[in-house]
């Protein structure tokens, strides 16, 4: 009876499926997921798109990839930027993920337990819904955008977004009863109409039928946002399981990293150096770039720059960019296309990093106590770069045209002034908050423990 007994205890291996959406700031927050879940005892099934295909190092080597196989031209996602794509993506996978998942079940059967789906991949929760299969949601983005999608809708249907469509006046304006945020920090995209955005939006939600919704967040940072999703918003259960990357490590780098900026930062004094960064697919004007350098200069700042091959407009790298640019660099700065960013946001010497807050660059900051310099381009950033400014204060949103003396004030501000001492040490303290949500006892914790749980006891 022992030996029965003993048998039916041991937890049976389950396997979950995870559908990513193919760009590098949600497969790295998946593949944190996918290795938090596999050290929890689950079996990994990656199925990636053609397009952007992640290919995974030995880290990775008890997870099964697989391939979605759609047949998007590459050229589509500089053509219709990420809204636009990703519409046509959800499209186009329907019918081919649904066979790669009938594939998988007749292989696997009952091992499969669960699809865990970016919220932008929502063609994986038709198909799971259609295999009787549970399925998660995953927000790769943060609760308070979550909240805004739905706001969005409310105010859209009651016609209340003309601010949105006016480019001089209002936009500057507080939405009610969702202070800080005013209308221009609305999660829209300048790539896409309105109606294209709230049809991607519509489609995000639970209308699918998931079991539950995990967010890549801590309730330390977004407790109202948590508790209106969940008492307002949701019936299924709502996770906060963040920061992941805290959690779980997973090297999922698209571009190849260059260390030798970790030599150059060994060389800076502690808290000397901005670190500027853009994430993987915000663009920036020549002038722009200019701009920002000689303001960057005429701060008397030294600064670690990550050019991404293609970011600049009209231009393959830099060789578009002013003699005067690359004086400038050889002065105080140093550049690379695409740096080891967690490893440069841990260094002593960086003392503020100038993001566009994509989610992953801020959690990744806030993990560091690195306080933010903002300059969002869309959707979810601007949000970001309302709370690291008005909520965490740990941020000063740059606003409008870039222009030298704006740079040169908000970078004093941050590296000279005692203003900026203080927002380091705000960011110290949330640092400390999220490393003990994510540690036993904490919040974060709990809920992946849960999440878990759940996991272990769905019925197909
Ligand atoms: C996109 C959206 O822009 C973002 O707002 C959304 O939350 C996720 O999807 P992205 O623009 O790439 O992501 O920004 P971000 O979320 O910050 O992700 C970028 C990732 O690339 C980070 O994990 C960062 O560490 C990494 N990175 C960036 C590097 O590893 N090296 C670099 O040089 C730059």
């Amino acid at each position: 009876l022992e030996k029965v007994l003993e048998m039916e205890e041991k937890p049976t291996r389950r396997r979950v499926v995870l559908v990513p959406v193919p760009a590098q700031g949600h497969i790295t927050p998946m593949m944190q997921l996918a290795k938090a879940l596999h050290s929890k005892g689950f079996s990994i099934t990656v199925a990636q798109t053609k397009f952007n295909y992640f290919i995974p190092s030995d880290d990775f080597s008890d997870f099964q990839f697989v391939t979605i196989p759609e047949s998007l031209p590459e050229s589509d996602f500089d053509d219709l930027r990420p809204i636009l794509f990703l519409l046509k993506l959800n499209k186009e996978c329907q019918m081919s993920f649904k066979d790669c998942l009938g594939h998988l079940l007749v292989q696997q059967g009952n091992e499969i337990s669960c699809v865990i789906y970016d919220e932008f991949m929502y063609f994986a929760g038709d198909a799971a819904k259609e295999f009787k299969l549970p399925n998660v949601i995953f927000s790769t983005t943060n609760a308070t955008t979550f909240v805004c999608r739905s706001v969005f809708e409310k105010l859209y249907a009651n016609n209340v977004l003309a601010p949105l469509k006016d480019s001089k006046g209002q936009q500057d304006e507080l939405v009610p009863e969702f202070h800080p945020l005013r209308y221009k920090d609305f999660p829209v995209s300048c790539w896409a109409t309105l109606e294209s955005i709230l049809e991607l939006y519509r489609n995000t939600v639970d209308e699918r039928a998931a079991s539950a919704v995990i967010i890549n967040t801590a309730s330390c940072l977004e407790s109202s946002s948590l508790s209106w999703l969940q008492q307002e918003r949701l019936v299924i259960p709502v996770y906060p399981i963040g920061p992941l990357h805290i959690v779980a490590s997973a090297p999922t780098s698209l571009l190849e990293e260059n260390k030798s900026c970790i030599e150059w930062l060994n060389k800076q004094k502690v808290n000397s150096v901005i670190y500027i960064s853009l994430g993987s697919l915000a663009l920036m004007e020549v002038n722009e770039v200019m701009q920002t350098a000689s303001g960057l200069d005429s701060s008397n700042q030294h600064f670690l720059w990550v050019i991404r091959p293609g970011s600049i407009c009209d231009s393959e790298w830099i060789e578009c960019l002013h003699e005067e640019f690359l004086k400038m660099v050889s002065r105080r700065g140093y550049i690379v296309k695409w740096a080891p960013q967690k490893e440069v946001l841990a260094h002593p010497a960086v003392g503020a990093f100038w993001s566009h807050c994509g989610w992953n660059s801020t959690l990744e900051s806030l993990g560091e106590g690195v306080p933010m310099i903002c300059r969002p381009f869309s959707t979810d950033q601007k949000v970001n770069a309302r709370y690291l400014e008005c909520v965490w204060k740990v941020g000063i949103q740059v606003e409008g045209e870039l222009n030298i003396g704006g740079v040169e004030k908000a970078v004093k501000r941050l590296m000279v002034d005692e203003e900026g001492e203080e927002m380091r040490e705000r960011a110290f303290s949330l640092k400390e908050k999220l490393i003990a949500s994510v540690t036993s006892g904490g919040s974060s914790h709990k809920s992946l423990e849960e999440f878990v749980h759940f996991l272990r006891t769905l019925k197909r």
